[in-house]
């Protein structure tokens, strides 16, 4: 896509990001200032924040965590990307802005030599678990009740290939 660039978080962005999350998500499941704030300086976390033209236009937020595959319950506990949320502007969708920091999150778990790429999509989601499913994840649980006691979460996860990089997309 002509002139996306991704770059790393920076406090400046905090107002864009807030109200592209309030953008993307219903009320009551788009994050606090607090709980955004909290993300997004966390000191193992790190922030892709996606730009079209000097216009912000996506985030993601990713942390490292160490956790058994739901894959295969008797696996020992493993490195494993968790994204805490992907965001793209709904006038900048379906043009690879999400693709895009798709891409970085494989890279920064290949860094990391993550095992996989976990995450929690609401299950009336139907258009992130698309996307999801065009990247290769699979659902591995569902959490009843996941978001504010109502809406269910489907467990998803993208196995990589050792810890070198991630299985051709
Ligand atoms: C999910 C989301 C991040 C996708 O971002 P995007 O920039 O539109 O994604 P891309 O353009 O890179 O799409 C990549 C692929 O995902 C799939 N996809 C994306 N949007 C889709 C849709 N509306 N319907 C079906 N498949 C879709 C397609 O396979 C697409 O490839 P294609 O366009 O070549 O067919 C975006 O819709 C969004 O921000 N949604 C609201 C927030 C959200 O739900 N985030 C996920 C929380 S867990």
């Amino acid at each position: 896509m002509e002139a996306l660039a991704l770059r790393a978080y920076a406090p400046a962005d905090f107002e864009a990001l807030h109200a592209l999350d309030q953008a993307c998500f219903p009320p009551g499941i788009a994050y606090s200032r607090a709980e955004l704030r909290s993300f997004l300086e966390h000191p193992s976390s790190s922030t892709a924040v996606a730009r079209l033209r000097s216009t912000v236009v996506g985030f993601a937020i990713v942390r490292p965590v160490r956790r058994r595959t739901m894959a295969l319950p008797l696996a020992p506990v493993c490195a494993m990307m968790h994204v805490l949320t992907i965001d793209v502007d709904p006038g900048a969708r379906r043009q690879g802005v999400g693709g895009a920091l798709m891409r970085w999150i494989f890279e920064r778990a290949a860094q990391a030599r993550s095992q996989a790429v976990v995450l929690e999509v609401a299950s009336d989601n139907s258009v992130a678990q698309s996307f999801y499913q065009s990247f290769g994840f699979v659902v591995t649980g569902t959490v009843p009740g996941y978001y504010n006691g109502v809406t269910d979460a489907l467990q998803l996860e993208r196995q990589l290939r050792g810890a070198a990089g991630p299985i051709g997309s």
